[in-house]
């Protein structure tokens, strides 16, 4: 096939070039975007003189038809089109004539791909942030549930100190809080218009760049065509983000698994978010769990490969840039799936406040609090911490724990406990003193999910 492009060569390509060259098989899902962007760019012509009136209005009338034919399925993508914005103009001009060829006045394929991607890009943020807020409204609800369920929260995988399982639900809360806010802030800084800057270095036509920018929903244009032309920045960060977001699934996930095992025993996920062993009739495999943690080393090479790609490029526009756009897909189809997926899951999953408080009971892990006991009393901490230390050695030589000590025997470690001990070490109360701001105390939970809440009613920020 003979070329748009042809002059300078005779535009006759080899097979082999043309398919390693063409990017329309992952760039035609663009299509909206491009025709949307070229609609605008035929107004600002329009408006500047550069076209006539009636000239634009060919343009847009043909392209509104190319967009329903697409859309209906009346029109496929020809394989043989280099990218989506070749063929977008090819149609058009088989469609309208000699008009059609004036569209790309003042414009070149370099600002016209990174304004398709960034509008792309817009779209896809706001789709994943409300995907987002739907999974906190979910977080939250279920750490409601949960608000007085003890469980022993960990370090080291060892426990540690008693806490709420609403409070561990609401750690994640915090965490896809500023995913949604890091979110936020990469649509604002993609939200900068680069048509205009034409090839490289701008334009001889006077054209109006802010009207364009306008028409298509951005804030500004961007300031140095070289710039609006080779900066990737965005999608660098939407995939950064993106990566963020999805380690904290991953590591939800990682919990999820470890508490459905039966030497934890926890929660128990719905069957319809769970799969069976072929050969192992007595398994309820944790699955959906397994495939986001996994999906996640997806997006994070993702992430790299764009890095990678755009490190050594020198400006402006390189071909290697369009390279850029099925890494950044991937990562947005994958996150997409794995959000769908992970609030079905957390829908369906139930705790098991037994084995929760039964895991808490064992472990000394009111140690803490006995020791505190001590400072009540008027010791300081590290004399405290060291007698408690002797009284868990003592419980694990003898089989036993804090709360079945006889008094006799915490006196035999110091005179300064009595009959109130048992009550400072019971587990309940050791989450309920926890208010500090933050802590685990049922207030502060109600609280972290208030203002969780709160921050989601505000809305997303456009
Ligand atoms: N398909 C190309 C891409 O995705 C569009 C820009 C091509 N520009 C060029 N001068 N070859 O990057």
């Amino acid at each position: 096939m003979t070329k748009m492009w042809a002059g300078r060569t005779d535009g006759k390509t080899d097979k082999l070039a043309d398919d390693f060259n063409s990017s329309i098989h992952f760039d035609c899902r663009m299509f909206r975007e491009d025709i949307r962007g070229s609609m605008a760019h035929a107004a600002m012509l329009a408006k500047q003189g550069i076209i006539t009136a009636e000239e634009a209005e060919k343009i847009t009338e043909g392209l509104g038809i190319i967009l329903e034919e697409l859309e209906s399925g009346a029109l496929a993508f020809d394989p043989d089109s280099e990218d989506i914005h070749m063929f977008v103009e090819q149609i058009l001009t088989q469609k309208i004539g000699d008009a059609g060829k004036k569209l790309h006045t003042a414009r070149s394929r370099n600002d016209q791909v990174a304004l398709d991607l960034r509008m792309y890009l817009k779209n896809e943020i706001d789709g994943i942030s409300s995907q987002i807020v739907n999974l906190l409204e979910i977080l939250c609800n279920k750490a409601e549930e949960y608000q007085k369920t003890i469980m022993p929260g960990y370090t080291h995988l060892q426990r540690a100190q008693p806490i709420t399982f609403g409070h561990h639900l609401m750690a994640y809360g915090m965490m896809l809080l500023r995913d949604l806010d890091r979110l936020q802030g990469c649509r604002r800084r993609t939200n900068v218009s680069p048509i205009g800057s034409c090839a490289l270095a701008g334009t001889t036509y006077d054209t109006d760049r802010r009207y364009e920018a306008k028409l298509l929903g951005f804030d500004s244009p961007c300031l140095n065509s070289l710039d609006g032309v080779s900066d990737r920045d965005f999608a660098l960060e939407l995939l950064s983000d993106l990566s963020i977001l999805m380690m904290h699934l991953s590591r939800f996930c990682e919990e999820i698994i470890l508490w459905c095992s039966w030497e934890f025993r926890f929660v128990e996920l719905s069957d319809s978010y769970t799969t069976g062993s072929s050969i192992m009739p007595q398994k309820k495999n944790p699955d959906m769990a397994e495939l986001i943690r996994g999906k996640t080393g997806r997006v994070y090479g993702d992430l790299m490969a764009l890095l990678t790609t755009l490190k050594g490029l020198p400006l402006a526009y390189n071909k290697d840039m369009q390279e850029d756009k099925e890494s950044v897909f991937d990562a947005c189809d994958t996150v997409k799936m794995c959000l769908d997926v992970f609030s079905g899951m957390l829908s369906g999953l139930k705790a098991n406040p037994k084995a929760m408080l039964k895991a808490a009971q064992g472990g000394f892990i009111n140690a803490t609090d006995l020791a505190d006991y001590l400072v009540g009393r008027g010791l300081p901490f590290r004399s405290a911490y060291k007698i408690s230390g002797q009284i868990v050695a003592y419980c694990i030589e003898n089989g036993k724990v804090l709360e079945n000590l006889t008094l006799e025997e915490y006196q035999s470690h110091s005179e300064l406990f009595d009959e109130e001990v048992y009550r400072f070490i019971d587990l309940e109360r050791c989450v309920e003193k926890r208010i500090s701001e933050g802590g685990t105390s049922f207030e502060s939970v109600a609280e972290q999910i208030r203002v969780v809440r709160g921050s989601l009613m505000g809305g997303i920020e456009k």
